[in-house]
């Protein structure tokens, strides 16, 4: 991190004194309703938009607030410390940005502006498939900070292998497959709006730049040919379990599957050689109805054990929260939609500010906890909201 996170704090208190505030709010929660009018109402009700009633975005903030915290006193936490270490690397702590697809709905700079404002706060990426930006302009921005490529396995191998091979030449160092989208979910928000950003262009850039899927164009495609020819590839609703080991044949890239709900599917993809999975709901844009990703988080850290990572996102948006999903068994949140409003409402500065204040905040729950570090997080911290004995009885921390 470049910064102390607790140093946020300290500069707003400040600036405070001669009458300056923040430029943006501090309440995480309050962002997407102040990023309202910084986006059109077609790309705000994509970025917003949940699948059918919003049940399950629903119940994964209702799952966070069920569980609370039972913070301990006397601990000596005067020195934090935030970080994790995942696939080998130190991070600084327990966050990486989540793929979001398409993001110059919310900004002109887009996957650009998000990368380069992670790289300053220390904060890895993982990048959408569906990028803006191609992936290598795009790890131009990250310096020296992890950053790792979300893939959307396009239904032809041809462009699938050379998406991962220009992944790995440009320097990401972890593969993320999204398993929970043979298609996208019912979106009235989207329907409504007859809008899905792909089609205006947006979020198609790896492929537009990719050879192998130009080799696929007719010649002198023009702009309807280009958006065709993504729409038949795109989706790969046939995809198996049979055709994992494809993927581990072609790359040498740690693989994490981002999607997984149930604990078999858990172990299924261990068997299969994944290195990790994302317990994930798709930030409840999939599936309506589907289980919230906290409840769904201690039956798979229970089925797959400690050694595997374990990454959690869909709901997440405090530091409370982050601390909750830690002391459940993950390794690491991926932090979703609020960047995409620090985006629209700052662009770069904007997400640095979102980043700053999440990190500031999960500091500060770490210390109130009686933590000093985020490894040290265990089930014990918690108690359930309607008084059920807190989680699995499990007191030692997962292995980080
Ligand atoms: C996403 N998400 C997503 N996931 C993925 O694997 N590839 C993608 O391209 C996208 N695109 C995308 C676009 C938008 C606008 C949103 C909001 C989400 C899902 C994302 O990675 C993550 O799972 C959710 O954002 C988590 O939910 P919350 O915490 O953001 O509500
Ligand atoms: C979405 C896809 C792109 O959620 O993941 O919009």
């Amino acid at each position: 991190m470049t910064t102390d996170p607790a140093e946020l704090v300290r500069e707003i208190y400040l600036a405070g004194r001669d009458g300056r505030r923040p430029p943006l709010s501090t309440d995480l929660e309050s962002l997407a309703d102040a990023a309202r009018d910084s986006m059109t109402s077609s790309a705000y009700g994509y970025v917003t938009g949940d699948a059918g009633s919003g049940a399950t975005a629903a119940a994964n903030r209702e799952a966070f607030r069920r569980w609370r915290l039972v913070p301990r006193m006397l601990r000596d936490c005067r020195q934090r410390n935030l970080g994790v270490s995942l696939f080998g690397r130190r991070l600084p702590a327990p966050v990486l940005l989540a793929p979001i697809a398409a993001q110059t709905v919310a900004h002109p700079e887009g996957e650009l502006a998000s990368a380069r404002a992670a790289a300053e706060v220390g904060v890895p990426f993982v990048l959408s498939t569906a990028s803006s930006f191609p992936m290598e302009e795009v790890a131009r921005e990250a310096g020296d900070i992890p950053h790792w490529f979300q893939l959307y396995w396009p239904s032809d191998r041809t462009v699938a292998e050379s998406l991962l091979k220009r992944a790995e030449a440009s320097g990401y160092t972890a593969l993320v497959l999204t398993v929970d989208t043979p298609a996208f979910g019912y979106r009235p928000a989207d329907l409504d709006n007859g809008y899905l950003p792909f089609l205006h262009e947006m979020g198609i850039a790896n492929f537009i730049t990719d050879p192998a899927f130009q080799a696929g164009l007719p010649p002198h495609a023009g702009p309807q040919d280009i958006i065709g020819h993504w729409a038949r590839i795109f989706g790969n609703p046939s995809l198996t379990w049979e055709d994992l080991p494809w993927l581990r044949d072609h790359s040498s890239l740690p693989i994490m599957l981002k999607g997984i709900l149930h604990p078999d599917d858990a172990r299924r993809a261990v068997d299969c050689g994944a290195d990790g999975i994302v317990v994930s709901n798709h930030g409840g844009r999939q599936l309506d109805g589907a289980i919230a990703t906290l409840d769904a988080l201690p039956a798979i850290r229970e089925a797959i054990g400690n050694s595997v990572t374990v990454l959690l996102d869909s709901g997440v948006r405090t530091g409370a929260d982050v601390v909750k999903a830690l002391a459940l068994g993950a390794d690491a949140v991926l932090y979703g939609r609020p960047y995409m409003y620090g985006l629209a409402l700052g662009g770069e500065a904007g997400v640095r500010h979102v980043l700053r204040c999440l990190l500031a905040d999960v500091d500060l729950a770490l210390a109130l906890t009686g933590c000093a570090t985020a490894t040290s997080l265990t089930p014990d911290l918690l108690a359930s909201a309607d008084s059920r004995p807190a989680a699995a009885g499990r007191t030692a921390p997962p292995s980080r």
